[in-house]
């Protein structure tokens, strides 16, 4: 007979049913025979010609540069990241941005997810016999922080505030005097943290939030995270203008290349106050020993010379503008008649829906829907953080069991079948 597998509290809370698992699940996982998939789900960003062509042209000239590329397979980078990136990051962004940074300032990790990961779970936890929280404070967040916590309970969160437009789109939007309030009555809390844009919503605070964020972290002697998957300067798929690329001593940046075409390298890149950059540098020792080397050394010319930041700008960013507006024109013709608003589609790969008159949760409905071959993520798993869902309570918010989010960056035939079919749903499932 087998043996009976005992977890530790931190594996059985880590291997345990989350969102994102779940999610990665249905990406990789088959439909019923004859279904046909309309993959609205997962994260994963579209493939863009010009992006793949430049990253092509950097692997020819490492192929084509004597030995080069045996070089590049056949050592570890420091934990911190390899060297030659972290300066050359450390000048790009100094030049270009008049941030004070030296390589000290910046780490690499294995994608952006474990930078995150460490993040939380440095500022999160047991510290010095009190335990630390995460403030969350504009929920909805992103699926993939909610079961990051190694110990129970430490993210927390505050509901975004909502404005209506008449044109059938709204927007979240921080509220200031709650994050305020929870902030001055709770002295646990170890970080603030956000998506920028927002990952579900495709919202993207704007610089005047972002700085409030970063003064009240200051004022309370806590860190602002700020997580720049889809941000600027790159992978820039913002499409407001009062965004800037932001980062000071009171923000931890965290920045990506997958959604600049590298999902699958896994490259992360946390900038930072030095002190932070070492803890992660180390906990990457010891969790990685190193981060792979393909991504910075596919983006260093890249990045040096300017091209990632322009390619991100009038490329990526274009690229994904055009296909958000046929997004929501899509919908706005296949939800027409019925009673739903739609996140305005500030940036990120997203739209995310709200279905009011909906008569079932959206996890429910998200099962309806699989049975069509559409694949959506229910709008429950970006509500977390509340006490309120520690007693089996709904999370409070209005929109908590009616919003779909839906990736529209795929084939563009498959998300307006998809858009179509959930319209149809929709209307078989209103109230
Ligand atoms: C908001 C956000 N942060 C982080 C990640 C993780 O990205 P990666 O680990 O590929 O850098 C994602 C991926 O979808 C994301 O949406």
């Amino acid at each position: 007979m087998m043996w009976h597998m005992e977890l530790s509290d931190f594996g059985a809370k880590l291997s345990s049913h989350s969102g994102i698992l779940q999610l990665m699940d249905d990406i990789s996982k088959p439909l019923a025979e004859g279904v046909k998939p309309r993959p609205l789900g997962g994260g994963n960003p579209a493939r863009v010609p010009q992006v793949e062509a430049a990253y092509r042209r950097q692997m020819e000239r490492l192929l084509a540069d004597g030995e080069a590329f045996e070089d590049l397979l056949a050592h570890y980078d420091s934990p911190q990241g390899r060297v030659s990136f972290l300066e050359m990051a450390a000048r790009f962004f100094r030049s270009r941005y008049g941030w004070p940074l030296t390589a000290d300032n910046i780490a690499l990790t294995n994608g952006s997810q474990s930078a995150m990961f460490y993040l939380f779970n440095m500022f999160s936890g047991t510290t010095g016999g009190k335990r630390r929280t995460i403030l969350f404070p504009l929920m909805p967040e992103y699926i993939g922080y909610a079961d990051q916590g190694i110990e129970p309970d430490t993210f927390v969160s505050v509901p975004s505030k909502c404005t209506y437009y008449g044109d059938g789109t709204f927007k979240y939007t921080l509220d200031v005097d709650a994050v305020r309030e929870y902030l001055d009555s709770h002295e646990e809390v170890g970080a603030i943290a956000v998506s920028r844009p927002t990952n579900p919503s495709g919202n993207v605070l704007t610089d005047t939030e972002i700085r409030t964020l970063a003064a009240l972290a200051r004022e309370h002697s806590i860190p602002l995270i700020v997580d720049n998957a889809y941000g600027l300067p790159f992978p820039d798929i913002v499409f407001t203008d009062d965004a800037q690329p932001l980062w000071n001593e009171d923000i931890v940046l965290s920045m990506s290349l997958s959604k600049i075409g590298l999902p699958s390298i896994r490259t992360g890149i946390v900038i930072a106050r030095e002190d932070i950059i070492r803890a992660v540098g180390n906990i990457n020792a010891i969790a990685a020993l190193a981060t792979g080397s393909f991504g910075p050394a596919l983006a260093h010319d890249m990045l040096a010379s300017g091209e990632l930041v322009d390619l991100a700008h009038d490329v990526v960013r274009p690229f994904y503008q055009r296909k958000a507006e046929r997004c929501a024109a899509i919908i706005r013709s296949a939800f027409e008649g019925t009673r739903y608003m739609l996140h305005r589609i500030e940036g990120s790969i997203f739209c995310w829906i709200y279905l009011p008159d909906l008569r079932i949760p959206t996890l429910e409905f998200y099962s309806v829907l699989m049975k069509d071959g559409v694949i959506t993520v229910p709008g429950e798993y970006f509500f977390f953080g509340s006490d309120r869902q520690r007693h089996g309570l709904p999370y409070p918010h209005e929109h908590y069991d009616k919003c779909l989010r839906l990736n529209y960056s795929g084939d563009e035939t498959l998300v307006e079948e998809g858009i179509r079919l959930i319209a149809d749903r929709y209307r078989e499932w209103s109230l």
